[in-house]
Parts: C-alpha cells; structure tokens; sequence
C-alpha cells in the first residue's frame, strides 16, 4: 500500500537508511495515521497502541479538541518570540498553575529542556557554594548533558564523559542513604515521584514525604520530575497529589501539550525571580501553538472526566493483570497508577513485544523485563479487555516454553 506521498514502505526505509541519524531502533514500519488508541501502518494494517508516542499521546492520536485548538492557532499567529506577551501562553500558565501548587510557569520544548531550567534555577536559588543535586538510581531524566549527568543509570554515560559535575546518586526509596549524601553544597533533590523508564517504580509509603522533610531541614529545593507521570498519567493531575507532597519546583513534558511538542517548568512565586532575565530562555518556549494545544488537553481532560476515567481504565489493567498473575509465574510483579503501568518479568520482554506487535498491539519494554504500558486515558473499557486478551495469550505462550 502506498502512503498519502504514493511511496511505498520500501522507499521510505530507505530514506532513513541514507539520510536520518540511526540513533534509534526502529521497527521496519511507516506509520501513517492515527485515531484515539489505534495506528495504522502504509500496509494498511491497523494497531491497537498501549504505548503512543511514549507517553505524549495521552488523550490518543489526534484528539479532536487538540487538532481544532491547533488548526484555529496556526491559521492566526504560528509564532512570536519571548520578547512578547500572548494571551495563549498567559492563560496556559494559569491553567497550569491553578492545577498544581500554584505559582509560575518557564515554558520550553522537551523534558530535558525543562529539566535543564530546573537544575539551573535549583543552583541559581541557592547559596553559591550550593550546587550539588541529588537524583535517584534508575531514574530518568533526559539526554542533554546536564539530564544526562543526573540520571542515574550508568549504561546512559557510557563514552560521553566528563559528566557534568554536581550529581549525586542514592537508591530509589531509601530516606537514610539519600541524608547521607546530604552537604554543605547540596541545593536540591531531584526526583521522579513514580520511576517511568526505571520501570514504574512507585515510591515506597513516607520515601517522598522523607525527601519533603530532608529538603525543609536542610534548605534544599525538591524538584518533581513529572515528564511523564504529569498532567493526568496517574488519575491526578500531578502524581505527587496522590503523595501529599508539593515540590519547589515541578518539570512537565510528553503529554503537557495533548500530543504537540511543549513542555514547562512550575515553581512558586518566591522562587522564580531566581530565573532572573537573561539567565536562561527557550526561543519557541511557550509559542502560541503549544500553549493553545496545552489549554485545549486540559478541557478536555475535564470536560471528558478522563482523570477519573484513567483510573477506571487503571482498574481495569489491575484486575486483568493480578488474574494473570496466579496463573503465570514469570509475571513477578504488577505496579498500577492510572494509566501507568509496569508489568515485571523473570525474563527478557523483547520477545514478548516482538510477539505483541505481530498482532497488532504495541507495547514497550524498558529495563530489559519490564513491560511498559501508558496508554490513553480515553481507552476504552473494551479496547483495555481486547489488548489485556492479546497481551495475556502473549505471555502464558511464554509460561508454556
Ligand atoms: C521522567 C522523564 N524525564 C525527562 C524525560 C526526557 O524528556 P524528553 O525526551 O522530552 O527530553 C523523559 C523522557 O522519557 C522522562 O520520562
């Protein structure tokens, strides 16, 4: 089947293969249309995706409200730089704000990028021999050098040192070794409330109130790296709200924009003239186009109760997957919040995904024996059944062997 271009799959691999940077694995598939939780390839086949566009996609492929919000947009002002006010990203900014801690609003383009303005404002806020952060071991932060650093898995660092100075590494979950790290130079703990890429690891009970306490009596700044837990993945708007604990500052990415590129960096009002002007700046940050896209995800999460709908949908992949757990014992754990998922292995899960998608079902797995869902919280109940029927089918082959 020809694509819209009339190229066939063949041309368009080929392509890649002359003229794109080959820093990704690919499947050998051209993907050319999406709707809600479905994709189909040039072959005219279609997926039912549990994982699209890694967490971004969050209310599904081209969700209506997001593809008016943005034509409407386009059509009118595509972009103006910083040294001007819009009402889009003003009303964006409060949108974010009344929705979280309050305060203000940095907007950038990727999570790294957040993340960078994050560790720039924790090092800017304190004292000046303030500099070290703390992150967590299996954590995630991105692929600029500064997120890089502070990500803590060593596989990521391989060949590209020096890192960049200043990262600390304690074990997820662990209140008495993180105090330890703890200094004269330390200025903050950086942490993402539920592990995604790590492999969906949810907190222990008290760890992140822990790291509350630990910043308050130590004068530290605690950043939420909420990239991919944020804006509605968990069943909260936040996921630190199923916590109890509010971070200092808070990094949003993937799903801020309902799908379009966006992310932001929150803080409190106190803390933000530290981003003094001059000190930092993203030239598309905040463009009229991701912030209309970023109003229009946000009313439609709330006009379509699809916060409480992501847990119900959540709900329904605990039930399937705890049933699928007593009959499987190479399934070791399943860890649930919202839409986010993680289903762990005794044993490698590529095979597992190569098998998922030859029937049509896209997955993901990370760590090499987690598998990784964040589907849409507009799923519906039968499309959770329909793909949970192929996944669970997919691993007992796998119990058998
Ligand atoms: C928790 C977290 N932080 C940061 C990032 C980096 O985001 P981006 O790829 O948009 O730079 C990711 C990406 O997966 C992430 O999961």
């Amino acid at each position: 089947m020809a694509t819209a271009t009339g190229m066939t799959t063949a041309e368009t691999l080929d392509l890649f293969k002359k003229y794109v940077v080959p820093n990704y694995a690919r499947y050998p598939i051209v993907l050319v249309r999406g709707e809600g939780s479905y994709v189909w390839d040039s072959e005219g086949n279609r997926y039912l995706d549990f994982f699209p566009g890694w967490g971004c996609n969050l209310l599904g492929h081209c969700p209506e409200p997001i593809v008016r919000a943005v034509q409407q947009q386009v059509a009118t002002l595509i972009h103006v730089p910083n040294t001007w006010h819009t009402e889009a990203q003003g009303l964006w900014a409060q949108a974010l704000s009344e929705r979280s801690f309050g305060g203000q609003a940095f907007f950038c383009n990727s999570g790294a990028e957040a993340n960078e303005a994050a560790i720039k404002l924790v090092r800017l806020h304190t004292p000046k021999e303030r500099y070290k952060i703390i992150t967590f071991r299996g954590g995630f932060h991105g692929r600029t050098l500064a997120a890089t650093a502070a990500t803590a898995q060593p596989k990521y660092h391989e060949g590209i040192g020096p890192l960049m100075a200043g990262f600390q590494y304690a074990p997820f979950g662990d209140l008495e070794a993180t105090a330890r790290l703890i200094d004269r130079e330390t200025a903050g703990i950086m942490i993402e409330p539920v592990q995604g890429e790590g492999g969906v690891q949810i907190p222990p009970d008290g760890f992140l109130q822990g790291l509350r306490k630990l910043a308050d009596d130590n004068s530290l700044l605690l950043v939420f790296d909420e990239v991919q837990t944020g804006c509605g993945r968990t069943g909260e708007w936040f996921a630190y709200q199923h916590f109890g604990v509010t971070p200092d500052i808070m990094t949003l990415a993937k799903a801020v924009c309902g799908g379009i590129a966006g992310a932001a960096m929150l803080t409190t009002a106190e803390i933000a003239p530290s981003l003094r002007p001059g000190m930092h700046a993203a030239t598309f940050g905040g463009n009229p186009i991701a912030a209309r896209a970023g109003l229009a995800a946000i009313e439609m999460i709330e006009q379509e109760n699809l916060l409480q709908q992501a847990q119900q949908i959540g709900d329904v992949f605990r039930a399937r997957l705890n049933e699928l757990r007593t009959q499987c014992e190479i399934i070791r754990d399943v860890r649930i919040l919202g839409v986010m998922i993680g289903i762990e292995l005794a044993v490698e899960g590529a095979p597992l995904v190569k098998t998922c998608l030859e029937r049509r079902l896209l997955i993901n797995c990370t760590q090499g024996t987690v598998i990784r869902l964040l589907p849409a919280m507009n799923l519906t109940v039968q499309q959770a059944h329909d793909g949970c029927d192929i996944l669970a089918k997919a691993i007992k082959e796998l119990c058998v062997i």
